[in-house]
């Protein structure tokens, strides 16, 4: 009976086992409806680790930190890379990029670290610093006044300066055919706003693509996706300009070591487009808000971007917007960096899988060992860490300083039952699967910010407005939306 129910049994040495309610989907809707509580829940009444049945797949949930690294250390056993291969060709409907199905030969996992670490990470950081003042200055994208205030949401607008400046450093800018200079400017324009409308539309749908609902049952994301695709094709970036080291090596390989149609091309291009964009917005519109809301954070910040610009001789001036800041600059604002990595905290809810090659012993950093069978899945889900009360006191408050020492240098010492932790801090992911782009998003974030307090006076419309809750909608997949926008207004500043 157990098998035709395609129920499991606990074997010895096994975790114990929640099948839920639901033949096929277990525990999948209590989990998805608010996973944190779920597995609070689960820790309580099973231990550190335990197994539901989520979607058809059994998934072993470990909840202790220290056993963390163990999982990372028996890497052998568990294939980390599945799992994301099979998700992308779900959502973006590009043939495998798994060498091993042979549509292609390229290791992604290589051309990521050779494009965006590095010695790719100058020219990255400083073309998106010129796109940023652009955007932010000299386009018609903001309505910018020293004598009025200018009110927007401020997920409005950061999807706006973020977007469109990150395109641009990613797909660079449509080469110039002689044409008037107004009239090229607009074209580019309008090319970018599609753009962020159809990023827009499919980036809803995205949740229920990675779940497995076939693309066809939404119109409107399918043809976003398939608009975003023909602007990306071979044929069209091709006439762009400075484009960045990962699209241009990308385009190569695509078109030297794959057996991919045009279309499934240019749909790889769009999977990095949402890669760069989707955590980075909400990030951004979190560590902004929370700045804001906080008048020592804003202080804090202020004087530290300021110490940067006198350091280096230069002074803001939005008529002549070209403010330079090196890596090394940018690797050395920690105010800003506790700010964001804050930020992040409380607004990650990413879930990190692997799954069992074979069979196999998992040992936990306590001694004990588990059976783990082949084709399981092993997760970790670090909201349980960042919201750790013994990690974090008050998790649920913000505190701009958090990651700052005594010294006002980057803390990297937290503990739990008295024991340092090895990982307390987790948005990026873990081990090899780990966002390649976490140099750069985090150095783009700043440098938005770095940018706002030069040019602008902020404010919040209403000082007292709560923080909007999370959309729960997206847990597992990254930073967390908020459920509405909160307004605020904006100016140039007279001086800085
Ligand atoms: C993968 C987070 C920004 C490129 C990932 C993963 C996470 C993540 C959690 C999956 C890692 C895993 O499963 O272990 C974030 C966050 C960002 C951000 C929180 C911003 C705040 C970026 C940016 C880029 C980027 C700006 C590129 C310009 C990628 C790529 C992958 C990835 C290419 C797939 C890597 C692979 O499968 O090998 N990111 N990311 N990310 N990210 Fe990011």
């Amino acid at each position: 009976l157990w098998l035709v129910l395609g129920i499991r049994r606990r074997q010895p040495g096994e975790p114990p086992v929640e099948n839920g309610l639901i033949p096929y989907l277990g525990c999948a809707l209590q989990f998805g409806a608010n996973p944190l509580e779920f597995l609070r829940s689960r820790q309580r009444k099973y231990g550190h680790i335990f197994t539901c049945k989520i979607a058809g797949d059994y998934v072993h949930f470990l909840c202790d930190p220290f056993s963390y690294h163990s999982v990372i250390r028996q890497g052998r056993h568990l294939d980390w890379k599945k799992f994301h291969f099979a998700a992308s060709v779900k959502a973006f409907g590009h043939d495998s990029m798994d060498p091993s199905d042979g549509y292609t030969t390229e290791n992604l996992h290589q051309t990521f670290m050779k494009t965006l670490q590095g010695e790719a990470l100058p020219s990255l950081i400083e073309t998106m610093m010129e796109n940023l003042q652009t955007v932010m200055l000299q386009s018609d994208t903001l309505k910018v006044s020293s004598s009025n205030w200018e009110v927007d949401g401020i997920f409005a607008f950061c999807y706006k300066v973020m977007f469109e400046s990150g395109y641009l450093t990613l797909f660079g800018k449509e080469l110039s055919n002689g044409d008037k200079v107004q009239a090229h400017r607009d074209a580019q324009k309008a090319l970018v706003l599609n753009a962020l409308e159809n990023f827009k539309e499919f980036d809803k749908i995205f949740p229920a693509l990675v779940a497995g609902l076939p693309i066809h049952v939404f119109k409107s994301g399918h043809s976003a996706r398939e608009n975003l695709a023909k602007t990306l094709l071979h044929e069209n970036l091709s006439k762009r300009e400075n484009m960045s080291d990962l699209i241009s090596l990308r385009m190569l390989l695509n078109d030297t070591l794959s057996t991919f149609n045009d279309i499934g091309k240019a749909r790889t291009h769009v999977a990095l487009l949402w890669a760069s964009q989707a955590n980075t917005l909400p990030a951004t519109f979190w560590a902004l808000l929370y700045m804001i809301r906080s008048p020592d954070a804003m202080r804090a910040a202020t004087q530290e971007v300021k110490r940067v610009l006198e350091s280096s001789d230069q002074k803001a001036d939005p008529m002549n917007p070209h403010l330079v800041m090196s890596r090394e600059q940018l690797d050395n604002l920690p105010v800003l960096e506790s700010i964001i990595k804050e930020a992040m905290r409380l607004s990650s809810a990413s879930l990190n899988v692997r799954v069992a090659k074979e069979d196999f012993l998992l040992h936990l950093d306590n001694k004990e060992s588990y059976h783990i069978r082949k084709d399981d899945v092993i997760a970790l889900y670090p909201q349980m860490l960042h919201f750790d009360p013994e990690i974090y006191e008050d998790p649920l408050t913000y505190k701009y300083d958090r990651y700052l020492d005594e010294d006002g240098q980057e803390k990297t010492s937290f503990y739990r039952d008295g024991r340092k932790l090895r990982y307390y801090y987790m948005p990026f992911g873990s081990g090899v699967t780990k966002c390649p782009g976490r140099f750069f998003a985090v150095h783009e974030i700043k440098q938005f910010l770095a940018l706002l307090l030069c040019y602008f006076d902020m404010e919040l419309l209403d000082s007292d407005v709560k923080t909007p809750p999370l959309d729960q909608s997206r847990a597992g997949l990254g930073i967390l939306q908020p459920t509405y926008d909160v307004d605020f207004k904006y100016r140039l500043k007279s001086q800085f």
